[in-house]
């Protein structure tokens, strides 16, 4: 579904991503990691095209990402970044905006936006205004937003941000049936790797080159994480299922 060939990426003269190529199939649930300033988000934002590549290309569906989003196919979670506080619009109305370019009755919209405010658990807030919302129940408001339009397309830029255990792990399960039941393609970038590691099928590691593609249970080997964070970097993965970690080093957190 997603190709991308031999891509390189400089920002401001700067060289933030150095020959990537990755496929990432239809109906797969892929996780970006790697450290802070690794690439992550340029990679994210080239695919959907807000980027143009130096050199290189991105094909999505065999278009290039522009068209294929004019589709309205994609649902989109940026970074999260602090919203104005006297955003006059109402949590409600944030969620609809995941609807814009879909020609269904004002009605019909708010139907679906309260049913995703209730899959975030926000249901009760939809009338509060977005900006006074806290931080969490922002990134919330925003998850519902990303995901009302049902896209065939889901891209995640680090969506447990600020947001509590409870509701990440409802916003996993949520994921994974999206994923199970209609097929929808994710790609994720997270920093909790032991969070996703049990319904991941791929693995991207980037820290301006590509490090690491492939399958979570290989990604923890030693060598593929030192080569991505270091040696130095102890990884934590909160996960009881992790029974090759105490191999490397991987520090487990058990609940
Ligand atoms: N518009 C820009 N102009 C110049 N440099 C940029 C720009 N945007 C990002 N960068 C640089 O590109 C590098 C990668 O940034 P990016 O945001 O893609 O990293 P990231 O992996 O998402 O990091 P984090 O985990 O902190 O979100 C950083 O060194 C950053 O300073
Ligand atoms: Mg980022």
């Amino acid at each position: 579904m997603i190709k991308v060939e031999n891509l390189w990426v400089e920002l401001n003269g700067n060289l933030i991503l150095e020959d990537i190529s990755l496929e990432i199939k239809k109906g797969e649930i892929v996780a970006i990691v790697g450290p802070n300033g690794g690439g992550k988000t340029t990679l994210i934002r080239t695919i959907l095209g807000f980027i143009k590549p130096t050199k290189g290309r991105v094909l999505i569906d065999g278009k290039e990402p522009k068209d294929y989003i004019k589709s309205g196919k994609v649902g989109y979670l940026p970074q999260k970044s602090s919203y104005e506080r006297d955003f006059p619009v109402s949590a409600l109305d944030v969620v609809m905006f995941g609807l814009v370019e879909v020609k269904i009755s004002k009605k019909e919209k708010e139907k679906k936006a309260l049913e995703v405010l209730r899959y975030v658990g926000m249901e009760s807030f939809k009338d509060k205004p977005f900006g006074k919302l806290s931080g969490g129940q922002q990134q919330r408001v925003m998850i519902a937003r990303a995901i009302i339009s049902e896209p065939e397309l889901l891209i995640l830029d680090e969506p447990s941000t600020g947001v509590d255990v409870v509701a990440q792990e409802s916003f996993y399960e949520f994921i994974k049936k999206l994923n199970q039941e209609k097929g929808i393609t994710v790609l994720m970038i997270t920093h909790d790797i032991g969070a996703v590691g049990s319904f991941v099928h791929k693995v991207v590691g980037l820290n301006k080159k590509l490090h690491y593609f492939g399958d979570f249970k290989d990604f923890l080997q030693k060598s593929n994480v030192d080569k991505l964070y270091g040696s130095e970097v102890k990884l934590l993965i909160h996960s009881p299922e992790c029974f090759t970690c105490q191999y490397f080093n991987v520090e487990v957190k058990r609940h």
